[in-house]
């Protein structure tokens, strides 16, 4: 039999490790709950290349993490947030993981490290050199979630997150309206002091102020609507400040090489179906014109948009031409929210 020097040496570590805790406190031994298996869902937080005990311990620490996954190849731990009661656990088969849970250690002296000292939910609990514990505001405790309805089981405040839609892309920042279970905002138009005319490349990769006026970009549109499915919702005011809404159970937004082809379906609401006529058109802009017109390009009339022929939904046009949505309108909020 071959073994890597990693694999011989790890547990020669672990050993060391339970080594020195008994010096310090009994024997601390841990059987992880699943083996080669991880726990899918929000995080609490990543840590590289820590040794398997302080991953137990950075977990037991807070009030708010109720199991980990390590994995004693790279060293990784990740902390596994506490769901709400009634939530489903998704595990997955991954070579090299274990999973723990850590709840049924709390209370034990050899294992809980803070004992007797309990921290509020989003507090960890740090030791000082003489051995005596204390609670301190957990920093960095950013939950790690697909979108702002992932992040809705957790968060409750309407303000900017940062979300982790793949693992091919870094925390990606977005508005997330939290009423009736989490939106993520894709575009906003309050007040016209964010110009509208911009390029393709614009348009796909995102821009303006996740405060006031934006567009969230295409190929993010593209990368969530691909990890599950979504609905739309359209929210409208008048210039007499009177609310419309319309909804639509099933968006999804092509990739780039479909230059963002829309499909939408579903509409309920009192704003009116006029986004019907878009789905199945490609997006548009002044530079690059894919709608079904030769020779007027409806993005330059009316702004970017998955045109047609010149649409009856036009919410990226120029603010003072008013945006369109059958009639007239002042202000305008899509949002997105996952339905599975
Ligand atoms: C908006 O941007 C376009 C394209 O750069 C430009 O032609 C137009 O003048 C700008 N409009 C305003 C109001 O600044
Ligand atoms: C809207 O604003 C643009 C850019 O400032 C200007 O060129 C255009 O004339 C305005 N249109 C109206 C209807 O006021």
């Amino acid at each position: 039999m071959i073994f890597s020097l990693g694999q011989l040496l790890l547990p020669l570590v672990d050993l060391l490790l339970v080594f020195s805790d008994q010096c310090k406190s009994g024997i601390w031994i841990m059987n992880p709950d699943k083996m080669n298996t991880r726990l899918e869902g929000p995080k609490i937080r990543t840590f590289d290349h820590i040794p398997p005990r302080l991953c137990f311990d950075k977990c037991i620490r807070r009030p708010r993490c109720h199991s980990y996954n390590y994995n004693r190849h790279i060293l990784r731990c990740e902390l596994n947030y506490k769901l709400k009661p009634g939530s489903v656990e998704h595990f997955h088969n991954e070579v090299g993981f274990v999973y723990v849970d850590v709840d049924h250690y709390r209370g034990d002296p050899i294992y809980d490290t803070c004992l007797g000292n309990p921290c509020k939910s989003g507090e960890v609990c740090e030791s000082k050199k003489d051995g005596s514990v204390f609670c301190t505001r957990d920093q960095e405790n950013e939950v790690h979630a697909e979108d702002c309805t992932k992040l809705n089981e957790y968060k409750h405040k309407s303000r900017i997150y940062t979300i982790f839609p793949s693992k091919s892309v870094e925390g990606l920042k977005v508005f997330c309206n939290m009423k009736n279970g989490g939106w993520t905002v894709i575009q906003r138009r309050i007040d016209g002091r964010e110009n509208f005319t911009r390029t393709w490349v614009e348009y796909e990769n995102g821009f303006g102020n996740l405060r006031h006026e934006f567009w969230l970009g295409n190929k993010y549109l593209n990368l969530l609507t691909s990890i599950g499915s979504y609905k739309l919702r359209v929210e409208l005011v008048n210039s007499g400040g009177e609310t419309f809404y319309a909804e639509y159970s099933n968006l999804e937004v092509n990739d780039a090489s479909s230059n963002y082809e829309l499909g939408v379906s579903g509409y309920s609401g009192n704003a009116g179906d006029y986004m019907r006529t878009n789905s199945g058109y490609y997006f548009s802009t002044y530079d690059r014109d894919f709608d079904d017109y030769e020779n007027i390009n409806c993005a330059v009339i009316d702004g970017a948009w998955w045109h047609w022929h010149c649409s009856n939904s036009a919410l990226n046009s120029q603010y003072n031409k008013t945006l369109r949505w059958g009639s007239g309108y002042i202000k305008s909020e899509m949002m997105i929210q996952r339905t599975g």
